[in-house]
């Protein structure tokens, strides 16, 4: 692991059991993942719903047991950060989808502030405690005069998801682990957001983990991405080259599906329905096989490995060089 990588994901595999005791129901919502993320830079995480991307996140967290693999944390300074509960840890920090859930409505926000300060020991006193407050709201563009005695609900869902990210950088974190940070907020204000992030990564360094299955908004603010489909990764690369000149079958149709200015274009919906979660994921060889409109015998039968096409990793039989 190079000095700037501050998590690194080798083999992380989740099986879920699920169903009754006469149809038992294996499901690999991860599969085998590798990946790694370097300080300063956007690491977007994207795929259609319930393809893994919350799982995975729930494990780098350490909310959850991988069944395999291993996931190592490093803080800025290059220490590695251990231990089940990773997110107990000053160095890693999550902000959700929807910051109206993220905090009690009977509860003000400047609570959570002091009591994080409290939590990690990061303040001496009252003083102390306010300057490091002050401070990490001014980064997301707002004050403490402007939090103080308020509730969730006096504020707009861009402002409080404003908040929560300055709570999640109270602890100087260098991993940010953000699940779909956006898809509650205005349009309008989507776009300032991510801007922030962008603002955060680069002034302080911070690492994000940037999940959404959004690949406009991904392109936008991500520097490289993976894309997942049924708990692979198919497709790894710098993001200009994932999405703009996708490879993957996968990928293509799915970026087909991005809205186009051009509203006769919009109806063009050309990702064929999905067969059932479970029969998708249960397949052997390829998991997008059944919908991959370039399909070959070789697809139905062996797991693709991945291949380094053009600098971007590939999970695909098409790029075999061997056959
Ligand atoms: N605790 C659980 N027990 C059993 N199955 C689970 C559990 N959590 C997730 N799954 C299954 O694992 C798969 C992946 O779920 P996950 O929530 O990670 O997807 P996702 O990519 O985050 O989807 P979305 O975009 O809708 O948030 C799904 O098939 C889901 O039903
Ligand atoms: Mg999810």
């Amino acid at each position: 692991m190079d000095i700037d990588t501050i998590l690194e994901l080798h083999d992380v595999t989740k099986i879920f059991h699920m169903g009754n005791m006469f149809s038992r129901l294996r499901i690999t919502a991860v599969d085998h993942v590798s990946l790694s993320v370097g300080a300063g830079e956007i690491f977007g995480l994207a795929g259609e719903s319930g393809c893994g991307k919350s799982t995975l996140a729930r494990m780098i967290l350490g909310f959850e047991e991988p069944t395999g693999g291993t996931i190592t944390h490093r803080s800025k300074d290059g220490q590695p950060i251990t231990g089940k509960k990773v997110w107990r840890t000053a160095g890693v920090q999550a902000v959700f989808q929807n910051p109206f859930e993220t905090f009690n409505p009977l509860r003000q926000v400047e609570r959570y502030f002091f009591e994080t300060v409290h939590y990690f020991g990061l303040a001496d006193n009252q003083d102390d405690a306010l300057e490091r407050i002050e401070s990490v709201l001014e980064m997301v563009g707002m004050s403490y005069d402007a939090i103080a005695g308020r509730y969730p609900s006096e504020f707009s869902g861009g402002q409080l998801q404003r908040v929560s990210i300055a709570r999640s950088l109270l602890s100087e974190p260098s991993l940010l682990i953000a699940d779909e940070p956006v898809s509650m907020v205005d349009a309008s204000i989507r776009m300032s957001i991510m801007n922030l992030f962008r603002d955060l990564v680069d002034n302080l360094g911070l690492g994000v983990v940037y999940i959404t299955h959004d690949l406009a908004t991904a392109h936008y603010v991500c520097d490289r991405i993976a894309t997942m489909f049924r708990g692979n990764i198919v497709a790894t690369g710098d993001v200009d080259k994932v999405l703009i000149d996708p490879k993957h079958p996968y990928v293509r149709l799915l970026r087909e599906c991005i809205p186009e200015a051009d509203p006769r274009k919009r109806w063009e919906t050309k990702v064929q329905l999905s067969e059932s979660d479970a029969e998708e994921y249960l397949r052997i060889g390829c998991k997008f096989a059944g919908r991959c409109p370039q399909v070959m015998e070789i697809c139905r039968h062996e797991t693709p490995q991945d291949i380094d096409v053009d600098g971007e990793l590939v999970k695909c039989h098409l790029f075999r060089t061997d056959s």
